[in-house]
């Protein structure tokens, strides 16, 4: 608890700025992302926009990372690493996750695209991540437990015979890329830190069509995919703790306000 950084307004505001540049590569990208097209090719050009807003990728280099973005195809849960050999086909689906550095202030988000047409499972799937983001930030307030937001993702995934991966979590992010506290996605109800104003942290809940359980690529060490081999879907955004609620510094939609 005692670690969790309360940030000022001027820290906000620089966290304000980079969360959205982030956001903003997402959107850009939308239409790139089609039959044929390598997930080295959407990486590099989400590369070039960031790095031409002044920004530097936060991947790159962390823990030996090779790469601006994460892009996590089909069974990839997330942490897929971009390659030219791999190659989008009709009925993909795929999540682009960016962490852009923007004046020292890190901003973390992700959100999933389809190919071409997609099956009815998947297209389901997707919109249950969604809303399990979404759920998650109603939690957001001050006096809450973080844990709660795990509680209603993890009630809602269950309703819909799906499940949460618990492997990989939320985090504070701001100063640092991954800050006290860690945001489960499936958690007990009014357990973990209570949420203050000044706080903010990512909800980027993994939501799987099968079992939860992951496995790490043994040959990258990095691509963590299902282990029965079923599809898995994610959105993430970095959240602001308001004085009365929340602030979603990564839309860039408006869907939020
Ligand atoms: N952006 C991811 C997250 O949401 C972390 C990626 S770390 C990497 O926390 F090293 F795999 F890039
Ligand atoms: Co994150
Ligand atoms: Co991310």
């Amino acid at each position: 608890m005692s670690d969790i950084i309360i940030k000022t307004p001027e820290q906000i505001e620089g966290i304000r700025k980079s969360s959205q540049l982030a956001g903003q590569s997402l959107v850009m990208i939308e239409e790139f992302v089609k039959p044929g097209v390598s997930t080295e090719f959407l990486n590099a050009r989400i590369e070039e926009f960031v790095r031409g807003h002044g920004a530097v990728p936060a991947t790159i280099g962390y823990n030996g990372y090779p790469k601006a973005t994460c892009i996590s195809l089909n069974d990839v849960v997330c942490h897929g690493i971009p390659s030219d050999s791999q190659i989008l086909k009709e009925g993909d689906i795929l999540n682009i996750d960016v962490t852009t550095i923007l004046n020292g202030y890190y901003g973390d988000t992700s959100k999933m695209y389809s190919v071409g047409e997609i099956s009815e499972h998947a297209s389901r799937l997707i919109k249950a991540a969604k809303h399990s983001l979404d759920l998650g930030i109603q939690q957001v307030k001050p006096g809450n437990y973080v844990g709660n937001i795990g509680f209603v993702i993890g009630r809602y995934a269950k309703a819909q015979k799906y499940s949460v991966v618990y492997e990989f979590c939320g985090h504070g992010v701001g100063l640092e890329f991954h800050e006290a506290p860690q945001v489960d996605h499936i958690a007990r109800k009014n357990t973990g830190d209570i949420m203050q104003p000044g706080m903010t942290f990512t909800i980027e809940p993994m939501i799987n069509e099968g079992r939860a359980s992951t496995k790490v690529d043994r040959e990258d060490g990095w691509t963590a995919r299902t282990k029965d081999g079923k599809l898995s879907a994610q959105f993430e955004h970095t959240i602001l703790v308001t004085d009365d609620g929340y602030e979603v510094l990564s839309d860039v939609s408006g869907d939020y306000r």
